[in-house]
């Protein structure tokens, strides 16, 4: 792995190495993604390798601007195009009907394709420059918390050869695209993410939350990912949810080699060495929670404090109960 801060030159050479099928780690607005050619099926083939990615786990492609989305996905639904209008370029995330030119490999043989257009500008040139529509998942070990430092892509990645690594420091948002998909009219949240619920809902009609489909009904998950594991730490995780401060100190008291990962102040009565703080706002939270995650200071597990599911707070709580090792 090679890493190079992103210079205009660096950049060109990153566009080069896609076009040459070759694999480039870059950042959006959100997270790291590590991105290769999405219509080059050796190319994407390389990215579930080098992730450990399960290949029934589709993949985001992502476009510059609306004629490349023309080469990816067809009979784009009106409000598609809606949603397209309001938060694009950024981080949402739409789940349209996919191109016959996208290899299969990409969908993991679904008929739908996920597509978004960043609003990260070292992104936005990448995939200028390289000409073509970049497939990329977030840059980390499959499993692994996604990477909002190009440290944390080192770390996942530091042995993969071949990889260039695009250093554009920290990332805007830290929480990945939203993602959406749609039947008829109707808009459904499949990854609750960077673009709120709320946001979502003063542009177009969502449908209700089902709480996991899968689950209840045993069949094929809508969005394939969201049946594993995510965002693990490497030591344990232990969730208290919003309101069970209580218990989180009776916790912490009997745990007194743990981490407490928590908003600025929330436990004045800790020692500052065993306190991570995710800062003061949810936006802030949202922004440093995966590098909490991991965080390198010494201490046998992680206790967090969630947070509400109201705003950013739902896609927070939906990266730390995927993480948990259990949840009170
Ligand atoms: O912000 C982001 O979305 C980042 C940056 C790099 O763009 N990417 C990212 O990709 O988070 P990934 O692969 O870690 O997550 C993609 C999610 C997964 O939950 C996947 O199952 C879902 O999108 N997905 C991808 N293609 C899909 C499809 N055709 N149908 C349904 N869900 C899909
Ligand atoms: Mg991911």
């Amino acid at each position: 792995m090679r890493i190079r801060p992103a210079t205009p030159k660096a950049l060109e050479e990153a566009a080069r190495r896609i076009r040459r099928g070759l694999l480039v780690a870059f950042p959006t607005e959100t997270v790291y993604g590590l991105g290769a050619n999405a219509l080059d099926p050796a190319a994407v083939l390389r990215i579930f390798e080098a992730k450990g990615r399960p290949a029934d786990n589709p993949l985001i492609v992502h476009v510059s601007d609306l004629r490349m989305l023309a080469r990816v996905a067809t009979g784009i639904p009106r409000v598609a195009k809606r949603l397209m209008d309001a938060f694009w370029p950024g981080p949402l995330t739409l789940v349209l009907p996919r191109h016959p030119e996208v290899p299969e490999v990409v969908t993991a043989g679904l008929s739908r394709v996920a597509v978004r257009m960043p609003a990260g500008a070292i992104a936005r040139q990448l995939i200028r420059l390289a000409g073509v529509p970049i497939a990329a998942p977030s840059a980390n070990v499959s499993g692994r918390p996604s990477p909002t430092t190009a440290a944390h892509v080192a770390e996942d990645f530091a042995n993969l050869r071949g990889l260039l690594l695009i250093d554009g420091g920290s990332t805007e948002l830290g929480l990945e695209s939203t993602v959406v998909s749609f039947d008829g009219d109707t808009v459904r949240v499949l990854r609750e993410g960077a673009i709120s619920r709320e946001a979502l809902a003063k542009v177009v009609g969502l449908a209700k939350e089902e709480g996991d489909r899968a689950d209840r009904h045993g069949e094929r998950p809508e969005s394939p990912g969201l049946k594993y594991r995510h965002y693990a730490p490497t030591r344990p995780l232990f969730v208290f949810r919003a309101g069970r401060e209580a218990s989180l100190l009776a916790f912490v008291e009997a745990h007194s080699t743990a981490l407490v990962l928590c908003r600025d102040g929330a436990f004045p009565e800790l020692p500052k060495e065993r306190v991570v703080t995710l800062g003061r706002s949810l936006k802030e939270m949202g922004r440093r929670l995966f590098d909490a995650l991991r965080t390198q200071r010494p201490g046998e597990s992680l206790i967090v404090l969630g947070v509400r599911k109201t705003g950013t707070g739902r896609a927070i709580m939906d990266r730390l109960e995927r993480a948990a090792t259990q949840i009170f």
